[in-house]
């Protein structure tokens, strides 16, 4: 079966490529670009995202929305994670951090299934961590040089990608996908 992920982020592409051929679904990526709209949940942005690809495309897609929420910056960057890192990135987060010694956060991750006519079905992964001291490792996007996933010592960027899907936020939601796929 084939699947479009509707999305511009080649690490995005290769961790749902990894993980969904284990159920011989095929990951294409279509990179058709839709509003992400300024909103107070994951689940908003997706759902938006979804409606809109729907206004277009007619085929069995799927879209996803992130965020990495800080708990020492009270849950930012959060929603606005991408812009945040788009602007201040990876050293500014760590600069912000020199202000609180809780280091503690969480990564989430929403995948929704979108199929023509139908509202999105929505799965959802998380996965807590600490945010590092310095950058380290360049596999990788976004903020994986600055977060380690709970119990390990390595950041994200120090992992391969099946070694992240098996912990991260979004091998999470593409574990609950495939159950969903599977039935
Ligand atoms: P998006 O809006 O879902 O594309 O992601 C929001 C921001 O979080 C972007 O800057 C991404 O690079 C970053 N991000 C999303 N997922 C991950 C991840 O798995 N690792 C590191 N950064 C991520």
């Amino acid at each position: 079966m084939k699947l479009y992920f509707i999305t511009g982020n080649k690490g995005k592409q290769m961790e749902a490529k990894e993980k969904l051929s284990k159920i011989n679904i095929d990951v294409v990526q279509k990179n058709l670009g839709y509003p992400e709209i300024q909103a107070d949940s994951l689940e908003e942005v997706a759902c938006y995202g979804v409606k809109h690809i729907q206004e277009s495309f007619d085929k069995l897609f799927i879209l996803e929305d992130a965020g990495l929420f800080i708990d020492g910056l009270k849950g930012f960057p959060g929603v606005y994670s991408a812009y945040v890192f788009h602007t201040i990135g990876c050293k500014g987060i760590l600069k912000l951090m020199e202000k609180t010694s809780n280091r503690k956060a969480v990564f989430r991750s929403i995948f929704a299934y979108g199929q023509p006519g139908e509202k999105p079905v929505l799965f959802i992964g998380e996965c807590p961590g600490t945010i590092s001291e310095t950058e380290k490792g360049s596999n990788g996007f976004g903020y994986d040089p600055i977060f380690i996933p709970g119990g390990k010592t390595r950041t994200f960027a120090e992992m391969q990608t099946n070694e992240k899907n098996n912990y991260s936020h979004r091998g999470k939601s593409l574990e609950k996908l495939m159950n969903f796929l599977e039935q």
